[in-house]
């Protein structure tokens, strides 16, 4: 097992992190390229994603496992931090259950959700309802969105870059529907510095396309730099609580 050999094993969070890093690209499978993407200049190659229809797990089954296995006290800290700052108007792909909703600051007077399963929205219900911050579900695709150019105040993403087939064409929607000058705030896990790790990371990845198309190795740092965005502020660590593989977290901001 990759998580035998690399786990930090203090709790229960490591393997929900593995898990969670096993199945957070599920609707995925659900997204299709819009006919709106352009073309990027950058170096970083486009993962194309292979749309198939979802079976009951997908549809079902991974919403509910992402809402309970990033529902703890760690994801609460990171979250925290990751929507400080936030106000205005704000675009949130990969929207999910939710889970942000508690901790937009009181300056955010809108949140438009931008996510695919319906069962992760039917899930958001009570934390729309228990929030002051209105959500307009605005599409289901982050690669291809209907919203105009310069919109936004902000831009929120949560774990969701590791599951897009093609997360750098979401990053270019979300820098044309931002004001310039404006932020996305950003946690992902991705690609680890250390040779081991990514060997792990490499070996888990074929497992991860069958069970969720969720890139363990997925490059945060290359995919922003291939981006309109620039990186504003930038940390890169390992969770110590979470299994290697899928702990190494890259958490910042970037502004279009
Ligand atoms: C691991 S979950 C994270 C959910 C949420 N951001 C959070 O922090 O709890 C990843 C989410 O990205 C969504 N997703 C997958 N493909 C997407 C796409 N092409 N556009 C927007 N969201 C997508 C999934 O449906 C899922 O809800």
């Amino acid at each position: 097992m990759i998580t035998d050999v690399l786990v930090d094993h203090s709790a229960l969070v490591p393997v929900v992190l593995g898990i969670v890093a096993l199945t957070c690209a599920g609707a995925g499978y659900a997204a299709v390229r819009g006919p709106r993407h352009r073309a990027s200049a950058g170096s970083v190659p486009a993962r194309r994603g292979h749309p198939r229809p979802m079976g009951f797990y997908g549809r079902h089954l991974r919403p509910r496992l992402h809402t309970w296995a990033l529902n703890d006290r760690i994801t609460g800290e990171v979250r925290e931090r990751v929507c400080s700052g936030l106000a205005g108007d704000v675009l949130e792909i990969g929207y999910g259950s939710g889970l942000n909703q508690p901790h937009l600051p009181p300056a955010v007077t809108g949140v438009w959700a931008v996510e695919p399963s319906a069962t992760a929205l039917a899930l958001s219900q009570d934390r729309r309802d228990a929030s002051p911050v209105p959500v307009v579900v605005a599409g289901g695709d982050a690669q291809s969105l209907d919203l105009p150019d310069d919109r936004f105040d902000a831009a929120l993403c949560t774990w969701v870059l590791c599951g897009i087939p093609d997360a750098r064409a979401a990053l270019e929607e979300v820098a044309r529907v931002l004001k310039p000058g404006a932020s996305l705030h950003f946690v992902e896990h991705g690609l680890a510095p250390d040779p081991d790790v990514v060997r792990w990371q490499r070996r888990g990845n074929p497992l991860n396309k069958v069970v969720s198309r969720c890139l363990l190795d997925n490059d945060v740092d290359a995919l922003l730099a291939a981006s309109p965005l620039t990186v504003t502020a930038r940390s890169a660590s390992y969770e110590k609580a979470a299994p290697k593989v899928a702990g190494y977290m890259y958490e910042g901001r970037a502004t279009a």
